[in-house]
């Protein structure tokens, strides 16, 4: 009988390329290995497609889901201004549904019986790829090795790889965890493991150091339309140049890093470092844009929104009726997101220096305290007469009870 398939998530990189071995081995399948082209840095995807062939897939197939991620996750992640913890830019978060959606489609057009994924016991993202899988076709089978094998030390990982002739790479790997793709870089483990020292020079790449970043100002002016930049500096782009263009430009004046202690989904606390130059200098040209032009209520129930969102999202629930609610409300808000951000970055800050719209609700006449003041302050008595009424009448009661 012919052996049952599993469709792979595979990197490229160690933990994943023992899978592949291993799924045939220890569960005597035929593995598929699909690679997710999402902006990460790395070989050359050929190389890493012939990697999985060369440990062993029967078929290795490379995606490039980059626009997709741009136009269905990290738009929206944009428009929620998205901030786990009002911090983190949920790159990884982001980038495990798109992966799971063509996982899931591969597994149905070859027929496969299983997705397996490489992720450990202890992280968020075994969550992701199995809430995941379970929203979109409930009837696949997981597997996940590295939570099942007994390989429980780096040391004895390479050891079974090279017993069993899978490539090891010959400089000894980096001590980190790295997770990166359009939206930012994640780093984990090593000496960062320990909160109390500073992380190492050594484990930034898309942000200079802020104290050797230029010692002179960069402005940058970007222009939106119903929430997504449409312009830097007067040139046109969309949204997924914006993002690389600003990876560049905001990584060299050292803006973009983000060290945290962060509460993941199975209840461990964590210190993670990230790298997100572009997608946090979005955020806040993108937020100051509402600030200018969103009528204020729904303001303030947007923000509920947001942390709901980006905690939801944290929280692997990408394909969920909540998210797609959270969404249709949030959509009906970006309308009057259109305008022009100016950004000041210096040396690890970025400050909102200005912003103008069409749309903006600011209305400089009745702000003004100058001329051309059109506000009419004779109203504002009388609404502070009836606004403060119940608080002056719970005053008087209290006054009453407290002197008999
Ligand atoms: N803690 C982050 C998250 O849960 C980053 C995870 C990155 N994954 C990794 N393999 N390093 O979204």
């Amino acid at each position: 009988m012919a052996a049952e398939k599993a469709v792979l998530a595979y990197s490229g990189g160690l933990d994943t390329s023992v899978c592949i071995k291993w799924l045939i081995k220890e569960k005597n399948l035929d593995v598929i290995a699909v690679i997710g082209d999402v902006g990460q840095t790395r070989k050359s995807l050929d190389f890493v497609r012939q990697k999985a062939l060369d440990s062993g897939a029967i078929e290795s197939i490379v995606i490039d889901m980059r626009e997709e991620f741009v136009s269905e996750y990290l738009s929206k992640a944009l428009f929620a201004n998205a901030l786990y913890e009002n911090k983190y830019p949920l790159v990884s978060a982001l980038s495990r549904p798109v992966i799971v959606k063509h996982l899931v489609a591969v597994t149905e057009q070859f027929g496969a019986k299983y997705i397996a994924h490489g992720c450990t016991g202890k992280g968020n993202d075994q969550v992701r790829f199995e809430v995941g899988v379970r929203a979109l076709n409930p009837d696949i089978k997981i597997i996940a090795p590295v939570r099942e094998w007994d390989l429980v030390t780096r040391d004895l990982e390479i050891a079974w790889a090279e017993e069993h002739g899978i490539p090891v790479p010959v400089s000894k790997s980096s001590p980190y965890s790295i997770d990166d793709n359009l939206w930012g870089r994640a780093i984990e483990c090593g000496v960062i493991e320990d909160p109390w020292v500073e992380p190492p020079a050594d484990i930034y790449e898309m942000t200079s150091d802020p104290a050797t970043a230029p010692d002179e100002p960069l402005y940058i002016t970007i222009g939106f339309e119903s929430g997504l930049p449409v312009s830097i500096d007067g040139k046109a782009v969309g949204l997924h140049e914006a993002i690389l263009q600003l990876n560049e430009q905001v990584g060299a004046t050292g803006f973009g890093r983000i060290d945290m202690i962060e509460n993941r989904l199975i209840g461990v606390k964590s210190h993670e470092i990230y790298e997100a130059p572009g997608a946090l200098a979005l955020i806040a040209a993108h937020k100051a844009l509402e600030e200018l032009t969103l009528e204020r209520d729904v303001l303030r129930y947007k923000h509920q929104i947001e942390q709901d969102w980006a905690t939801y999202v944290y929280q692997a629930m990408w394909f969920s009726p909540l998210k797609e609610a959270f969404d249709a409300f949030i959509a009906t808000t970006q309308a009057a997101v259109t305008g022009e951000v100016r950004l000041k970055l210096y040396k690890g800050s970025c400050v909102v220096v200005g912003r103008r719209s069409e749309l903006a609700l600011y209305d400089f006449t009745l702000a003004t305290y100058g001329e051309e003041d059109s506000f009419n302050r004779d109203a504002a008595a009388g609404f502070i007469e009836l606004y403060g009424l119940p608080t002056a009448v719970w005053a008087r009661q209290q006054r009453r009870l407290k002197a008999k």
